[in-house]
């Protein structure tokens, strides 16, 4: 069967995207990554993607004028690489409707929180503030609004006595780089349906994954 041809758009680290590597290095996977996009150069996201030999472009935001000309690069940079689903690691630019549009369905992001609590940025330490007993990860299809759309896969770890930013952090982002290839899989397999802004999995509602 044929694979998914995936883009992902990256601007940091890239863990996410080495996750998404390790598991689309399985050739049983139903997903390949045709092509890493990243916006910052000597970002080690583009080492990582150029590590594993896949294609990569870097498309500099402050090159352009707009932020539309910047998202109609992406757009066409994604089309022509015959990219079929886009993935969002740490991609850290604010996307215009118009390309959420463009790929509306066929467009996952990975948030660190227990969405729809704690959007945006510094999750972990509002988290830590708030008194939450738990926190985890998100993924889900991106819609015009920011952290939001339908939630696709949702893993929760702990708040423990004593946690630092980066202690909870760490415990995230084990589950986050768990939960996206397993998303990512689930969409590939065709076992995703989106109904009244919900994600149905063969059929069922998501559940929070609290292993
Ligand atoms: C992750 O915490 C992800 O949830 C968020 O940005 C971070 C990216 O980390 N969207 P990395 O670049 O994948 O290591």
């Amino acid at each position: 069967m044929a694979r998914l041809r995936v883009g992902v758009l990256a601007s940091g680290r890239g863990s996410n995207l080495a996750a998404l590597i390790k598991a689309t290095s399985d050739p049983a996977y139903p997903a390949e990554i045709a092509l890493v996009i990243v916006n910052i150069a000597g970002t080690q996201a583009l080492a990582r993607a150029e590590a594993a030999g896949i294609p990569t472009r870097l498309i500099e935001h402050r090159t352009f004028a707009t932020r539309a000309a910047f998202d109609a690069a992406l757009d066409s940079t994604l089309r022509e690489a015959g990219v079929e689903f886009v993935c969002l690691a740490g991609f850290m630019r604010l996307l215009t409707s118009w390309f959420v549009r463009q790929w509306e369905g066929r467009l996952l992001n990975i948030h660190p929180a227990l969405l729809p609590a704690f959007k945006g940025l510094d999750t972990h330490s509002r988290a830590l503030a708030s008194g939450a007993t738990e926190h985890g990860a998100t993924v889900h299809f991106v819609v015009p609004e920011m952290d939001s759309g339908p939630i696709i896969a949702q893993a929760a770890v702990p708040v423990r006595a004593g946690d630092t930013e980066a202690a909870l952090a760490a415990r995230v982002l084990e589950v986050e780089h768990r939960i996206y290839p397993e998303a990512l899989r689930s969409v590939a397999e065709g076992r995703v349906q989106i109904a009244e802004g919900r994600c149905l999995i063969d059929g069922q509602a998501v559940v929070i994954d609290r292993r």
